[in-house]
């Protein structure tokens, strides 16, 4: 996203927990030619994104374009899920966006200019599969947040969009092993073929790149759903039909009519 936003002129400040990954970002961006910047936050802190927000404004003056972008994946089944892990996933998947809106919002109000908001969500956000019960849970929240924010915020010219991909070749399966209570290291699970088959299928995932220039174009049109995966239609025509099919339910009783 930040290379597909500095090639239409976007002065870029990346923030990110992993300095070392900033470092090298930084390098790729710069060697294009963009204006970049960089600042390590834990979205997880709201004081931590206080001073992101800070240190972009310092830098840049202005901001009209806030990605909402880290994440973590927490798999497990339900009674066996240590609840740190969940509540780490929860306060980077959910409260890291919250911090960012609740920060950023007041920046783009003030500066009268508008702008745009991005939260990253998932597929995951829209159809649920078992055994990831957390980032599932996490991702609807992002979903329901961004459709609650895109009707509240249009008064201020403030956009917001949620993007919602399928697999998309990144190292999103190590964020894993960055919880706080871990069974098996991620060198251990590397060895695994559950870890080999989930490597497979992010391997076979969209390239950042692509979905990257197609998040730029979508935000050009001011959609609020940004969608990746046209393969995943029958799981939302699925969850639809389901969502009908109870509610019809209560029709035909007609006890509460
Ligand atoms: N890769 C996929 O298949 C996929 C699919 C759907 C949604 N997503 C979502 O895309 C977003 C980006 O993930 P990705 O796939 O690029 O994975 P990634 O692990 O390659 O990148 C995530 C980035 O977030 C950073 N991060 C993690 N915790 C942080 C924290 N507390 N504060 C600040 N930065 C932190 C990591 O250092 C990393 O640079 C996530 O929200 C993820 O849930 C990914």
């Amino acid at each position: 996203m930040a290379k597909a936003f500095a090639e239409r002129g976007a002065s870029i400040m990346l923030a990110d927990i992993n300095a070392e990954a900033l470092a090298t970002a930084r390098a790729t961006l710069a060697s294009s030619g963009a204006d970049v910047e960089t600042v390590t936050c834990d979205v997880a802190d709201v004081a931590a994104v206080q001073r992101a927000a800070d240190a972009t404004r310092t830098r840049f003056g202005k901001v009209h374009l806030v990605v909402n972008n880290a994440g973590v994946s927490l798999t497990g089944k339900a009674g066996k899920i240590a609840i740190e892990n969940w509540r780490w996933a929860v306060d980077i998947n959910l409260m890291g966006v919250v911090h960012g809106v609740e920060v950023f919002v007041p920046i783009l109000r003030a500066q009268g200019e508008g702008g745009h908001l991005i939260n990253t969500a998932s597929m995951a956000g829209h159809a649920a599969q078992p055994g990831a019960a957390p980032y599932i849970a996490t991702k609807f929240a992002v979903v329901g947040y961004s459709e609650a924010l895109r009707a509240e915020l249009s008064g201020d010219d403030i956009v917001v969009s949620v993007l919602c991909p399928a697999f998309v070749k990144t190292n999103i399966l190590e964020s894993e092993f960055l919880r706080p209570s871990i069974t098996m290291t991620l060198d251990d699970a590397k060895k695994t073929e559950r870890f080999r088959r989930m490597q497979g299928i992010i391997g076979a995932g969209l390239d950042a790149d692509l979905v990257g220039q197609w998040v730029a174009e979508c935000v050009e049109q001011d959609r609020l759903y940004i969608f990746t995966h046209p393969e995943y239609l029958q799981a939302i025509k699925d969850r639809f039909e389901a969502i009908m099919a109870d509610y019809d339910a209560v029709i035909e009783d007609g006890r509460f009519a």
